[in-house]
Formats: C-alpha cells, sequence, structure tokens
C-alpha cells in the first residue's frame, strides 16, 4: 500500500515541474546541431539484485554453500553484474551507466531515442513483479535521465521514451483502449511527449515529436502489434488496436513528407515474423516502404542481439513463425538471419525495409550503447539521414574482477559501421549491400560475416557460426 501511496504522489508531482516543452520544436532552430543522438534500451533495472548471490536464482538469493567453489566456477554474480546470464541489471550498474554515458555524451548529442524495457523481467516465482513496482522502477530511470542529461543551462536534453513489452503487468499485456497503464506513463514522461499528443499517448501509448525542425520521431505502441498480446486483436480486425495505430502512422507519415520532415521511427518490440500478428506485419512493411522517402531508420529493441532485419514484401509466409525462446536457441536465430541476408537482391531498396535492433544495457551480453550520426547540414537535401553510428561496450567481466570496485567501469568503443563494414551511409541499399557483401563464398566475406557476429553477442563467447 505504501507503494502505491508513493508512487501516486510522485506521478502526480511530475507534470508540475514539467511544462516547458510546448513549442513545436524541442530545440530552437538557431541551436548549433551536432549531428549525433544516443539509442539506449532495454536497461532492466532489479531492485532484488545481489553481489555474490547464486545465478540459478536470478542473483537473488546467497548460496547455502559452497560458495569458494561456486565462485570459482563464475556460478555467482558479480558486484555489477552477470554478465552472459539470466540475471537482470543491478543498481550500482544501471545508475553508474546512465550517469557515465551522460558525463561523455551530454554535451555531444542532440537527442536520446530510449526504447524501452525498464523494468526487471518476471523471472523470480517468489518476487513476483506488481503494476506498482514496475511503474516505480519506470520512475526510477525517467528521473535518472532528467537528471544525468541536463545541457549547459540546466535543461534536460530532449528525450523519446516508449512502452517495452516488460513495462506493463502482466508482461506482454496492455488493453487497446485507455488504461490506467498509459494514464501513469502518460503522466510520467509528460514533459517528454508534447502537449498536444498527450490525449493522443493516453489513448494508444504512441505520439509524434518534432526533435528538430526537419526531424521528427514517432514513437510506437508495439505493444497493439504483438502476437504475446492477448488484449488486442490481429489488424486485419477493424477494430484493433494496431489498425487503428497504423492510421495514425500513416498521417504521421503524410504529414511528415508534406513537412518534409525526416523522421526516425522508434519501438521496443521490433517487426518480424517471430514477433507481430502477421497482417500487423504486412500493414508496417507496405507502409514502410510506401513511406521510405521519409523514414531515416527503424530503432527497436527488445532482442538482445546487435542486428538488423530486413522484411520483403512478399517474404513473411515462408519464414517459420514459431515462438523459439532465442537466447537459447541462439544458432538457429543467427542461421535464419543469414538466410533472410541471403535472399536480399541489392536492387530490392524499394522493396525492402531495414529493421535495426540495438543491445540493451541489460548485461546479458556485455552492456552497451549506440551514437547515431546523422548529417546535419540542414542546407543539405540529404539532412536528417543517418550517416553512421558508434557501437559502445562495456566488458562488466573485468571491471567485476578490478579489487573493491574502487575502478569504475567504462564504455569503450566496439565498432562504428564505416570501419567495421566499409559503409558510407546507413540508407536502406547500404544495408542490403552490407547482406549481400556478408553472405557470398569468398574468404573475404565469410570474414566480415564472423565479425557481424561477433558483434551480435557484444564480444562474449559464442559456438554459433
Ligand atoms: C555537424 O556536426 C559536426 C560534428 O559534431 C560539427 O563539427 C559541425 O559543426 C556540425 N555542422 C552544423 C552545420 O551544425
Ligand atoms: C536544475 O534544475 C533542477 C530542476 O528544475 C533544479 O532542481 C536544480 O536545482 C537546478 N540546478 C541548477 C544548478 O540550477
Ligand atoms: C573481458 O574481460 C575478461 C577478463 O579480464 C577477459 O578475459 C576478456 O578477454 C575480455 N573480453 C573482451 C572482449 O575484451
Ligand atoms: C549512400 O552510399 C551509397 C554507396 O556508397 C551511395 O551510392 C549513395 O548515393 C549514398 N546515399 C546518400 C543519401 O548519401
Amino acid at each position: 500500500m505504501h507503494w502505491l501511496v508513493t508512487l501516486v504522489a510522485l506521478v502526480i508531482a511530475v507534470p508540475a515541474f514539467a511544462q516547458h516543452q510546448q513549442h513545436t520544436f524541442a530545440v530552437h532552430p538557431n541551436t548549433n546541431l551536432h549531428g549525433r543522438f544516443l539509442h539506449i534500451t532495454d536497461i532492466h533495472l532489479d531492485p532484488h539484485y545481489q553481489n555474490g548471490a547464486t545465478i540459478k536464482s536470478g542473483c537473488h538469493n546467497q548460496p547455502k554453500k559452497h560458495r569458494k567453489k561456486k565462485q570459482r566456477k563464475g556460478k555467482l554474480s558479480g558486484y555489477w553484474g552477470a554478465p552472459t546470464t539470466d540475471c537482470d541489471s543491478s543498481e550500482p550498474w544501471v545508475y553508474h551507466a546512465i550517469k557515465t554515458i551522460a558525463d561523455d555524451w551530454k554535451d555531444k548529442i542532440d537527442f536520446i531515442v530510449w526504447t524501452g524495457d525498464n523494468a526487471r523481467h518476471d523471472l523470480d516465482k517468489k518476487i513476483p513483479r506488481t503494476k506498482e513496482e514496475i511503474l516505480a522502477l519506470n520512475y526510477k530511470i525517467t528521473t535518472a535521465l532528467q537528471e544525468e542529461f541536463r545541457d549547459e543551462n540546466n535543461k534536460t536534453i530532449p528525450i523519446v521514451p516508449c512502452i517495452g513489452n516488460n513495462d506493463v503487468h502482466p508482461h506482454n499485456q496492455l488493453r487497446s483502449t485507455a488504461s490506467s497503464t498509459l494514464d501513469a506513463y502518460s503522466k510520467l514522461w509528460s514533459d517528454m511527449i508534447p502537449r498536444e499528443q498527450q490525449e493522443v499517448f493516453r489513448q494508444g501509448g504512441y505520439f509524434a515529436v518534432n526533435i528538430l525542425p526537419g526531424i521528427r520521431v514517432l514513437s510506437l505502441n508495439t505493444l497493439y502489434f504483438f502476437e504475446s498480446n492477448d488484449q488486442v486483436l490481429a489488424c486485419k480486425d477493424p477494430k484493433s488496436a494496431g489498425k487503428r495505430h497504423l492510421e495514425w502512422i500513416r498521417e504521421e507519415l503524410t504529414k511528415a513528407r508534406k513537412m518534409q520532415a525526416r523522421v526516425y521511427v522508434i519501438g521496443h518490440v521490433p517487426p518480424s515474423s517471430r514477433t507481430f500478428y502477421g497482417s500487423c506485419l504486412t500493414a508496417y512493411t507496405q507502409l514502410s516502404i510506401e513511406f521510405r522517402d521519409v523514414i531515416a531508420a527503424h530503432l527497436y529493441g527488445h532482442v538482445n542481439y546487435d542486428h538488423f532485419i530486413v522484411l520483403q514484401q512478399e517474404q513473411q509466409s515462408q519464414e517459420e513463425n514459431r515462438i523459439i525462446n532465442i537466447q537459447k536457441d541462439s544458432g538457429r536465430y543467427i542461421t535464419n538471419l543469414k538466410h533472410q541476408y541471403q535472399q536480399v537482391n541489392g536492387n530490392d531498396q524499394d522493396k525492402a525495409v531495414v529493421v535495426h535492433v540495438a543491445p540493451p544495457i541489460l548485461p546479458i551480453y556485455y552492456p552497451g550503447f549506440r551514437i547515431n550520426e546523422y548529417d546535419n547540414d540542414s542546407k543539405s537535401t540529404h539532412f536528417g539521414t543517418w550517416t553512421r553510428y558508434h557501437q559502445y561496450y562495456c566488458n562488466l567481466t573485468y571491471w567485476n574482477n578490478e579489487k573493491q570496485h574502487h575502478a569504475l567501469p567504462r564504455f569503450e568503443l566496439e565498432y562504428s559501421t564505416d570501419e567495421a563494414y566499409a559503409m558510407d551511409n546507413l540508407t536502406v541499399g547500404s544495408w542490403l549491400d552490407l547482406a549481400h557483401r556478408m553472405t557470398r563464398k569468398t574468404d573475404e566475406s565469410r570474414a566480415l560475416w564472423n565479425t557481424y557476429v561477433d558483434n551480435i553477442f557484444v564480444q562474449t563467447e559464442h559456438d554459433d557460426d
């Protein structure tokens, strides 16, 4: 009860100091543009995480015996986290990660896209998640980001959030109409959602924001397309929430085309035959192809692998649609991905959609974040196009070993798209070209594929090929 009262008080208190983002553009038109933005995703904060706990308990319980032996065998959690396990993120890691990313980048980026799943997974039957806990965890992360990413004028730089499948209770389940959940998030994120979009968000959990003159972000509510959400119907049903959402996306993209704005589409669950209702995926794919001149990128989280998915109009029925536990079935996932890339035709850029999944702050492999770059020359017709990204990661195995934890973990550059993949820009054509270059039967191609697979698992050990 205590929880609930505190939370309600917090949520109500938010709007009072949150009314500053009311103009059409989040950033003043004359602001110097850095040409960079941060993508951060899947934080999965777990307040029950304990240092030295057994991996088997989800890092929640201390071992009853054989502590030394278990430690030696790597079966106990570390201070910062338990990389390459199913454990969620420790509090020290989450707050440190947000602070260190902000310290390094806040004066070099123009905005942040933040693609959901802030709350821990529901893995421990002894401490089931509650709606109150999920909202409280989201409150903590929201506050941490808003506090750390303040510019020199003490103003938070624009952040665009979206709802993850673990940010609702029970996980994956969100009603198709206005609900107390959407209401709570609309209050929590009221200074990130433009005023004229707040009603849209309360009704559907999605919204649009003009982040800069000429750059618009659409934050989607992918739970309305998600096959695991039993509360909604597939998009072929005219009354479905997904259908409504698709209509809204179309209106927004049409508006953006008229404004000559470039659009970054963001969401939590990436569109794929594994995740979306078939009719929702088909419609999403068609819409994305129709508006390919407007959409700069599709940026997602959820899957934890660092990779891109190619959607093609005709391919959906061929692909297997079984729900697999991808963490335990990574070999098959990678094989299917390679197969998908092999089918890509370099001339298909008018018929294909490329969807990007960034790796998480959650140390399921090594944690990471992405610094994206876009063309910031406002006089160019390519203004806003996605040009390059730098992927950063943190070797938590190393930092867990540092004596006494006096040394604070640092992120390091993992790879950049121009150097690692020889890409001049990140347009659809360039990704299809990469898909092609990685899957030929040459030594060079195989080496490139191996680099790509190492990046998928963020440099951790893996036995997939
Ligand atoms: C574009 O970004 C680069 C790198 O941050 C910066 O040096 C340059 O001044 C920016 N150009 C414009 C027109 O803002
Ligand atoms: C920055 O703004 C926050 C919230 O508006 C306020 O609590 C804090 O005191 C301000 N800090 C400075 C240095 O002005
Ligand atoms: C991470 O750190 C561990 C422990 O120091 C080391 O064995 C491993 O090679 C490192 N991995 C990478 C990719 O740096
Ligand atoms: C992207 O790079 C490709 C290959 O280098 C080039 O052909 C294309 O014109 C570039 N597109 C843009 C928008 O810069």
